[in-house]
């Protein structure tokens, strides 16, 4: 059994994180789609929201499933017998990061290999924050994000207006 994690922030979830979920689903026996908890960063949707927005995107998929991490996820990986790490890359700007950051996760754990995808050409120059940033200012998100991620997206920008932020 060859298990895959695809990790991220997934706030929310993309057309472009899918593509490369899709496709890790048909390279493993099984993926786990791993929401993880970065401080650093202010969300938008909790990770409660984004768990649940991330299992209604990947229910086509018999051998995907959601869950929660916090911590490293190389500590992650070992708990739940996780081989690899995949990570899209969009383009050689993803690289010098992510390299760094599979050469820390193989220091750290060697049995958890980093695979790169490359994201298909369509979806290159997708990002959470820009979707964010171009919704925010009444730009049409459409067929960039699932429709009901839209849908939540818009209720949540809209909600943020009403409070003031
Ligand atoms: O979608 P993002 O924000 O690029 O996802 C980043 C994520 C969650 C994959 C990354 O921050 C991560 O792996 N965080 C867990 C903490 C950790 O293991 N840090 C060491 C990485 S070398």
């Amino acid at each position: 059994m060859h298990r895959a994690v695809c990790p991220g922030s997934f706030d929310p979830v993309t057309n472009g994180h899918l593509d490369i979920i899709g496709r890790s689903a048909k390279l493993f026996d099984e993926v786990v789609v791993a929401v993880g908890v970065n401080k650093s960063k202010n969300r938008l949707f909790s990770p409660e929201e984004r768990i649940a927005m991330l299992t209604e995107a990947c229910a086509p998929w018999d051998n995907v499933r959601v869950d929660g991490f916090t911590g490293l996820l190389t500590d992650f990986c070992l708990e739940q017998d996780i081989d690899a790490i995949v990570k899209g890359l969009r383009a050689v700007t993803d690289f010098d990061y992510e390299l760094q950051m599979a050469q820390m996760n193989s220091s750290l754990a060697p049995v958890v290999e980093t695979v790169f995808v490359p994201t298909s050409p369509e979806w290159s120059f997708l990002a959470s924050s820009l979707v964010k940033e171009v919704a925010t200012f009444g730009g049409d998100v459409t067929g960039l994000v699932p429709e009901f991620v839209r849908e939540h997206l818009l209720k949540r920008l809209a909600e943020r207006e009403s409070a003031g932020d």
